[in-house]
């Protein structure tokens, strides 16, 4: 009988993109998945370590399962990615966890097989955590999600170590993927029938930097629009000191690639962003968005904010609200500052207070979704390209799907559509989504 695995991720997309690859690589040792944790062979968390409250979620979801291992000692219980990176954390679990069979970290899960192998002839908590890769690792099986659209990496790792930020430490030195590969796992999906695909990388606006024939990202692009069958190329995350002009005119330029741009500002703030290293200013950010909205007509532009970074004040925060006023964004994510130890912020003795910041928060919240929901309402009657993806959450008689510039999308329609573009017309507009109706 098939062994079966059960799955948890926490994180960004490149954890997501991560556990295909686990599933495949399980799937390809003959275990099959599960979302039933007492039927389960094998527990797998994929830990994030971004902020504080995805951390205390996989302790508390460790805590759970020490019951489930007592009743059954065979269960295999495995905790890996970001958090794992940290030697701290594994000595959390060594002491406090020790249900927990099996430790490994971002660099070395294609190793799975081995390290359940030697799991197996030992039976002792395991633990083999790389602090950086030698080398990308090509051609790891994976189990995607959907059969319409693929994450694929370009870029490992971050060279950038904005202060606040623990990536650079749990996913190590920037290292580009060669062109050639890339083009390779994105021939195969669109032959295989995927519409969509999204490239993933810390930073992808530096991609290229470090292989032997320098490739830039715009180059890559160009490459990739080539590609017949492909519909759609999307990309995450746009730094914005590296965004090039030979970027915007690629977006331009390329047909398949999506009017949407994903950059983070952080803050607004000349003090704050200098001491988070982000390496640019509020009036260089704003000349962007300028600029890339003046060539680029009906881009969609988020972007990713933080509140109460250490120091900020109350002028600091109103600089945040003035680019979020400027900027007109689509949507954004926004997060209250959380230390992180290890990073340089963490040491900053003016850390703002937690009622302070929830304060700003909210603040932030207020001036952010009625310019969202403005932008969507000025989308009304407008018609789109949509992917469909699934059934709608909220109406079980709807589908739900994504224009070109990312923004979701509900609508009456047959279920058979799903994984197909179709013309609609936008009908109303919310701050999250749009209604829309199919056209022929
Ligand atoms: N606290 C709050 N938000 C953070 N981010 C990264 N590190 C922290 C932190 N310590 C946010 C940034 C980044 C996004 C992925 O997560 O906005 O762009
Ligand atoms: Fe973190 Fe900055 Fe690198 Fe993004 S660019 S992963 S925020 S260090």
């Amino acid at each position: 009988m098939n062994k079966k695995y059960l799955i948890t991720t926490w994180g960004c997309q490149m954890n997501e993109h991560d556990s295909e690859k686990i599933e495949g690589i399980l799937n390809s040792l003959g275990y099959i998945s599960t979302d039933n944790k007492e039927s389960a062979n094998l527990i797998i968390y994929n830990t994030c370590l971004v902020r504080e409250n995805a951390e205390l979620k996989v302790y508390g979801n460790l805590g759970e399962l020490k019951g489930l291992k007592r009743k059954n000692p065979d269960l295999i219980i495995a905790v890996c990615g970001c958090m794992m990176q940290k030697e701290e954390v594994r000595s959390i679990i060594k002491e406090k966890y020790s249900h927990v069979d099996l430790i490994f970290g971002t660099h070395n899960f294609h190793k799975l097989p081995e390290l359940l192998e030697s799991y197996d002839q030992k039976r002792n908590m395991l633990i083999d955590v790389w602090n950086d890769s030698p080398d990308i690792v090509e051609n790891i099986p994976t189990k995607r999600k959907y059969d319409f659209k693929a994450f694929i990496n370009i870029m490992y790792g971050c060279n950038n170590f904005c202060s606040y930020c623990i990536v650079p430490y749990t996913r190590g030195r920037e290292k580009s993927r060669n062109p050639e590969d890339i083009l390779a796992e994105a021939i195969k999906l669109s032959k295989e029938g995927y519409k969509e695909i999204t490239l993933l990388g810390q930073n992808v606006n530096s991609y290229g930097k470090t292989l032997e024939n320098q490739v830039t990202f715009a180059q890559l692009l160009y490459m990739l629009n080539e590609i017949e069958e492909l519909e759609r190329i999307r990309f995450m995350t746009s730094h914005p000191k590296d965004l090039s002009d030979e970027l915007i005119d690629a977006i331009k330029n390329c047909d398949k690639v999506c009017n949407h741009l994903h950059l983070p500002f952080q803050a607004g703030s000349n003090k704050i962003l200098k001491i988070m290293n982000r390496k640019y200013t509020k009036e260089k950010y704003l000349d962007l968005v300028k600029k890339i909205r003046k060539e680029i007509p009906d881009v969609s532009l988020t972007t990713d904010i933080i509140v109460g970074f250490p120091g900020e004040t109350k002028e600091d925060f109103e600089e945040t609200l003035d680019v979020v006023r400027k900027s007109n964004f689509d949507s954004a994510f926004t997060f209250l500052y959380s230390v992180r130890e290890g990073t340089p912020a963490a040491k900053m003795s003016e850390q703002v207070p937690d009622e302070i910041k929830h304060e700003r928060f909210q603040r932030l919240l207020d001036t952010l979704h009625p310019i969202s929901l403005k932008r969507n309402k000025e989308l009304i009657n407008r018609e789109f390209k949509v992917l469909v993806e699934d059934i709608s959450k909220n109406d079980d008689t709807k589908l739900s799907g994504r224009t070109d510039t990312n923004r979701l999308i509900h609508f009456k329609g047959n279920k058979e559509l799903i994984s197909e573009i179709v013309n609609v017309r936008v009908t109303d507009a919310k701050t999250w989504t749009l209604e829309g109706e199919i056209v022929e």
